[in-house]
């Protein structure tokens, strides 16, 4: 990344007062020997939605996934570097990946709801991370969870129905609701409207703009006009690289880089 938008990004976060939630440094990723991530260090804040945009290939699911250890699961991949959350070190020993996949959920491109009732998906992690006492309580955060996520109205009079048999957009809601319900602090999401019409794409758009400041969320897309509208900062990757960070706003209309402004505005990608 280039000096001068370390320099903006740390002034914008001073704008804050508040120290980022979460704090990329040097990170670099390898599947076997190939290097998919190449020394990227980002910030991602609590009061901001973050897109990462850039060609496919580039990395942006790569990196995404490794802030929430995601990249655990594949056998070739390594990662070094640092990451913290809330200033505490996620690869370091210590820290229970389970606990933290909670607090760092993730929204997948393919809507994939669990073959269980719409409740069950939503009660699931609560259940497992032992959050409900009672039946009362699970009902409350089951309802909260789909509330914030915008399905309660559909939904509320079909909680035992299975959640694979709701529309895409519904899908992609409820898995939303269930990333949210084990109360989360950051929301990772991968191209989650790239399977959708555009109405449900807007509905979730209008979701990430209502969950904004509850939740640090990070959304991938391919979409620049998405990005554009929901997202406040934007990440663009090139390579394996981080090529420019900066606000969204200043990324569209006056990017720093060529290769930012060439993918923008669709010469390549
Ligand atoms: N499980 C894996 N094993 C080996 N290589 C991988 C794996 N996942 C991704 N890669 C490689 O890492 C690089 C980055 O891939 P990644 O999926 O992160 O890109 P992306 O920017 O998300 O692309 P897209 O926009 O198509 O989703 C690519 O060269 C890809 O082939
Ligand atoms: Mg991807």
């Amino acid at each position: 990344m280039a000096d001068h938008s370390l320099n903006d990004m740390a002034a914008g976060q001073r704008a804050s007062n508040d120290p980022p939630k979460m704090e990329a440094r040097n990170v670099d990723v390898f599947y076997g020997a190939k290097q998919a991530i190449k020394n990227v260090s980002i910030d991602v804040g609590m009061e901001n939605v973050t897109a990462f945009i850039g060609p496919s290939g580039c990395g942006k699911s790569t990196f995404l996934r490794t802030l929430n250890r995601m990249n655990d699961t594949v056998s070739s991949a390594r990662v070094t570097g640092e990451i913290t959350l809330d200033g505490d070190d996620i690869y370091s020993p210590e820290m229970d990946v389970v606990q933290l996949r909670a607090r760092v959920g993730m929204v997948f491109q393919k809507p994939n709801p669990f073959p269980k009732s719409i409740y069950e998906n939503v009660a699931y992690g609560p259940r497992i991370h032992g959050l409900a006492s009672g039946k009362a309580d699970m009902d409350a955060i089951v309802e909260k969870s789909l509330r914030r996520a915008g399905l309660w109205d559909e939904v509320k009079d079909r909680l035992s129905e299975s959640g694979t048999a709701m529309s895409g957009g519904q899908q992609q809601r409820l898995c939303i609701a269930r990333a949210i319900a084990v109360e989360p602090e950051v929301i990772l999401m991968d191209e989650p409207c790239s399977a959708l019409d555009p109405i449900a794409t807007a509905k979730i758009e209008e979701l990430i703009h209502e969950l904004r400041g509850r939740y640090a969320i990070v959304i991938v897309t391919h979409n620049m006009q998405q990005a554009a509208r929901v997202s406040q900062r934007t990440a663009f990757f090139h390579l394996g690289t981080l090529v420019e960070y900066g606000d969204t706003s200043e990324i569209f209309t006056n990017p720093r880089e060529t290769r930012t402004k060439d993918y923008i505005t669709g010469r390549y990608g």
